[in-house]
């Protein structure tokens, strides 16, 4: 099975209709997200819970470590840097975090509100190595950006 980003960001659209609770809508993104491709074997965002700090928010698969500092891990970079971390294999990526020892590639996508502050990251793992690409980064960003642009709105 293999997302198709177009109807999974219409689905996930429709589901959060009016909604601008940032949890809800973290907790109906990855649910959507985790059970739309073979390839996501964990799907779960952090959340920015004070300066430099990343804590974790809804998530679906094995265990996901808990605080990971803006200054460790894919999760930090991409918090940090605010650029998509494209990691075809995670032992090359210095200082990874191995929350499972069967991961062998990530995505993590910074999320940013309407008033252009990063929320936090949405990180998927996958036991395949060099799982994810290009359509990736642009179809997980155009559905980021459709759902979290409501939060903090001006
Ligand atoms: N691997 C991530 C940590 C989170 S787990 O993948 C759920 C990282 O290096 O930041």
């Amino acid at each position: 099975m293999r997302i198709d980003y177009g109807e999974t960001g219409r689905v996930i659209a429709s589901l959060c209709e009016g909604e601008s609770d940032e949890v809800a809508l973290m907790a109906t993104v990855v649910c959507e997200l985790h059970h739309a491709d073979d390839r996501f074997d964990w799907t779960g965002f952090y959340r920015v819970t004070e300066p430099n700090l990343l804590k974790i928010g809804p998530y679906q698969g094995g265990h996901g470590c808990l605080v990971i500092p803006f200054s460790r891990g894919v999760c930090g970079a991409a918090a940090r840097t605010g650029e998509v971390q494209l990691v075809e294999d995670v032992e090359a990526f210095p200082g990874h975090i191995a929350c499972s020892s069967t991961t062998r590639s990530e995505i993590v996508l910074p999320v940013w509100d309407g008033a252009g502050g990063v929320l936090g990251v949405l990180d998927i793992d996958s036991d395949a190595p060099g799982a994810f690409g290009p359509a990736d980064s642009e179809g997980l960003s155009a559905i980021l950006t459709h759902v979290f642009g409501r939060v903090n709105a001006t």
